[in-house]
């Protein structure tokens, strides 16, 4: 597939547009401040044409860090009227800039690998930065050392919606008594949207974070949401990798890291499902597995793990009869499958950009082809939204969407 110049001009407009001084919003009013996992995939479109600018956004970034090492999901570096919650409602302790209280997959360490293959290696303190962000992910979020990674928020997993959630948070009550008023109703339409009993749920677990003024220990001991992601696990494996690979090239003592590593090659398999027959969220208050596949169930490749590798091969073929567009965020077979809602069905391209990657590592270049080509199909026909409709192809979400068109410069459209 090429890509029309029409295509890469307004790609680059986007990120230039979403632009607000060393980070990119990850579209105008919906989303109006730095976002972990969209600022690092942003960098890999500015890459693409502006190298020094990439580095920044990564940079910009980890100046949020905070002394535990957790990189916060969202950076409040400006005031926005148009979103809530804002940092009113975390109650962090971080105040220049003020954040929220949980992180986001933990792309970096693979993102910088990726600038580096392309201009050079990054100063060693970004390298320390991110060695301490895994070390808090395992510390804060496995400290049983289970060898899988729990998220403590749904929007910890960046998946906010998903299916997977509906059960563990069945467990947590509201405590606002939908005494608020939401904003992302303002941009986008509600069916695309989580329902208000999610928000009251995610609202709920702020509060819960807040009054234990965001205390890792006992967090992991008693939230009433610790649900281990095979998403979050698999990109961070990932990212041990490509950080052993940073470290090594910088003359860094890398065991640590390959500790780590081996934790979670070994830990992974406690995502497999049996009877879905596929790579499945694990509740860790419970022990309950999901029920169902997601298309973070695809990211095992790409995280190195080769188990299953015939099964999810045949779920794919499985999934590509039941909708039009590969990859759907939840298995299209399933009666929770909602093709517009979120992510109970609609198709991220950086999620597609990722599982495409790791099943070219194995081989798999005809599945990887036709993700990226599906990917491709989409936004050539309809342009660069948050997410598309698996089986209408139409633009779900946020307009103008800086992952998006980050992803075409980098992947997509090549
Ligand atoms: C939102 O507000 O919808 C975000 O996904 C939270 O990170």
């Amino acid at each position: 597939m090429t890509s029309g110049p029409d295509r890469i001009a307004e790609a680059k407009a986007i990120l230039r547009d979403n632009d607000r001084g060393g980070y990119c919003v990850p579209t105008a009013g919906l989303y109006p401040f730095q976002w972990n996992w969209d600022s690092l995939f942003a960098a890999l479109g500015w890459v693409q044409f502006d190298t020094e600018r990439a580095w920044t956004e990564i940079k910009t970034l980890f100046a949020a860090q905070w002394p535990s090492g957790m990189v916060p999901h969202i950076v409040f570096w400006e005031d926005a009227p148009s979103y809530f919650p804002g940092a009113d409602v975390w109650r962090t302790d971080a105040e220049s800039p003020a954040t929220s209280g949980i992180s986001q997959p933990p792309v970096a360490a693979t993102i910088v690998r990726h600038l580096t293959e392309i201009d050079q290696l990054p100063p060693k303190s970004l390298y320390e930065a991110i060695e301490r962000w895994h070390r808090w992910w395992h510390q804060a979020r496995d400290p049983q050392g289970l060898g899988v990674i729990a998220v403590s928020h749904p929007w910890e997993s960046g998946r906010d919606n998903l299916p997977d959630w509906d059960h563990p948070l069945s467990c947590v009550a509201p405590t606002l008594n939908g005494d608020y008023v939401r904003r992302d109703l303002d941009h986008v339409d509600a069916v695309m949207r989580p329902h208000k009993s999610d928000y009251d749920r995610y609202l709920a677990l702020i509060d819960y974070g807040a009054s234990t003024g965001w205390n890792d220990t006992e967090i992991a001991a008693r939230s009433p949401f610790f649900v281990a992601d095979p998403c979050v696990t698999a990109v961070l494996l990932r990212a041990e990798r490509d950080l052993i690979w940073l470290g090594e090239a910088l003359g860094a003592d890398t065991s640590h890291t390959r500790q780590r590593l081996e934790r979670l090659e070994s830990g992974f398999e406690q995502f497999w499902n049996e009877s879905a027959g596929t790579y499945c969220s694990l509740d860790l208050r419970t022990g309950r597995h999901a029920e169902a596949g997601t298309s973070a169930s695809f990211l095992a490749p790409y995280a190195g793990i080769d188990q299953h590798t015939e099964q999810l091969l045949e779920q794919l073929q499985s999934w590509s009869q039941a909708c039009r567009f590969l990859v759907p965020s939840f298995d299209p077979r399933h009666a929770d499958f909602e093709p517009l809602r979120y992510w109970r069905g609609p198709v991220w391209c950086m999620v597609n950009y990722m599982i495409a990657s790791g099943l070219a590592d194995i081989g798999a270049h005809d599945w990887a082809e036709r993700i990226q080509g599906d990917t491709a199909k989409l936004i050539t026909s309809v342009g660069m939204p948050e997410s598309f409709d698996p089986i209408a192809g139409t633009p779900v979400g946020g307009l103008r969407f800086t992952w998006t068109a980050a992803l075409w410069l980098a992947w997509a459209g090549k």
